[in-house]
């Protein structure tokens, strides 16, 4: 199956992926990681992969569809067949969505359907939660909104902190995206 990863920022997850997927945990192809952000800090964790890597900085771009349409070049040419976001910080089109049905799936770092949206790990603080977590979903054109493919939890203590509750949520995603994306994988 070939794949390709999205990703804006620290690259984590686009970087857990790429080693279990090195360590052969996960019988796919990276063709590519699309990155939207030229300063993003993951780029340099791809050392020897950036080979693969394209940066397609949505800044030079003046919406999302034209943005969506240079990506799209990249991933016919490549014969995509699932997009895994990770840590992608753009919204995509509806129609683009639409396009990729079933095709594109993202981590969000809080149980859906609660704490949509940005910063989800200070919501779950600010509601005074005792527990969140993260959520693997399929995307749909609603945001953090499609079918949910797997969920992690974990516990919210008193002295947590964004910063505490973010890296405590990490070490889950970075456990389900891998069984996610492994049972996908082995479906197709
Ligand atoms: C993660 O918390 C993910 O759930 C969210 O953005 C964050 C990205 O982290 N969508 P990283 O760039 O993968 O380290």
């Amino acid at each position: 199956m070939n794949i390709a990863i999205f990703f804006s920022g620290n690259g984590s997850n686009m970087l857990n992926i790429k080693n279990a997927v090195d360590e052969k945990k996960i019988e796919a192809n990276i063709k590519v990681y699309i990155c939207n952000n030229r300063n993003a800090k993951g780029i340099k964790k791809l050392k020897e992969s950036r080979d693969n890597l394209i940066i397609i900085d949505h800044h030079n771009f003046s919406s999302i569809n034209n943005w969506e349409k240079e990506v799209e070049k990249h991933l016919k040419n490549l014969e995509i067949s699932l997009i895994c976001l990770a840590g992608f910080m753009k919204i995509l089109s509806k129609k683009f969505v639409k396009r990729w049905e079933r095709k594109i799936i993202n981590i969000h770092p809080s149980l859906l359907p609660a704490f949509k949206g940005l910063n989800a790990q200070k919501q779950a603080l600010n509601y005074g939660v005792k527990y969140s977590g993260c959520t693997i979903h399929y995307v749909n054109e609603e945001l953090d909104s499609g079918e949910i493919i797997d969920q992690s939890i974990v516990g919210i203590s008193k002295n947590d902190t964004v910063s505490s509750l973010t890296k405590k949520i990490l070490i889950e995603e970075h456990k389900i995206y891998i069984n996610a994306l492994r049972n996908i994988v082995k479906r197709n």
